[in-house]
């Protein structure tokens, strides 16, 4: 049985101080729920206080990326370790944003990957179609290629422990979910591919959620499906009811 994970990706937004108020406040309220496993993935700046916050707490926390070596002449770069030092557990990759305006390509992903799990960072790798490709029909193509490349060269011990996340770019921001029937149909063929790649035991152990415009009304259809898993949340994680109010609606 997959444990769910619901992730709070706050992009660039929140303060340090609004981002450790709203921890505080998770908190108190995550003690309410067992059985579901809850991330917060602040900005950079916030990741070390937010670290002290959710301390001893059931609360994990990520960071949003990652450079792939531990150091050097990067600038502005941050290195799996200073992530490790931080307090991190997790890390997103490959979100469609830095593909679409930083240019990560499956290749950079997967050397990211690699270096994230070298570190004892939990990935959850980021995939998905833009409207256009979903709209000439290259869904199961395009997904198909970025989950054998970002993926090429990992162990099954690694995949195991693996999240992935299925993004339809035009769900992103937009208000406009994928059907629950769409986001099941992508999202067992995630899982078929990780079977064929690695093996059907991986592919049932890693856990895979789906991310466009999730809300508290439209997640428990969401996660009624059977292959997914979770959810990872932008715009309504920022509000601390409407984050309390998807992780309440997995049941
Ligand atoms: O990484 C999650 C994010 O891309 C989804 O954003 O605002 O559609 O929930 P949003």
């Amino acid at each position: 049985m997959r444990k769910p994970i619901i992730a709070a990706n706050w992009k660039m937004h929140k303060t340090v101080a609004e981002a450790v108020d709203f921890c505080v406040k998770l908190r108190e309220t995550v003690l309410t729920v067992s059985g579901v496993e809850v991330l917060v993935c602040p900005p950079f700046t916030a990741l070390s206080p937010v670290s002290a916050v959710i301390k001893d707490s059931e609360i994990k926390l990520g960071a949003q990326n990652m450079h792939w070596e531990e150091q050097g002449a990067f600038t502005g770069e941050v290195s799996p370790l200073m992530l490790k030092e931080a307090g991190c557990d997790y890390v997103i990759l490959g979100h469609s944003e830095r593909r679409q305006f930083f240019g990560e390509t499956d290749e950079v992903i997967n050397k990211k990957a690699r270096a994230a799990f070298a570190h004892d960072l939990l990935p959850i790798i980021c995939v998905g179609e833009r409207l256009e490709q979903r709209e000439a029909g290259e869904t199961e193509a395009v997904v198909t290629a970025q989950v054998n490349n970002s993926l090429s060269g990992l162990t099954a011990a690694q995949v195991d422990k693996l999240v992935i996340a299925y993004e339809p770019v035009w769900a992103i921001g937009t208000g406009k979910t994928a059907s629950d029937e769409d986001a099941q149909s992508v999202i067992k063929l995630i899982r078929s591919l990780v079977a064929e790649q690695f093996n059907p035991a991986s592919a049932e152990k890693l856990r895979i959620q789906y991310g466009g415009s999730v809300k508290p009304g439209n997640t428990a259809g969401l996660m009624a499906q059977a292959d997914i898993d979770g959810a990872l949340v932008g715009g309504a994680s920022l509000d601390l009811e409407s984050f309390w109010g998807i992780v309440k609606a997995v049941k």
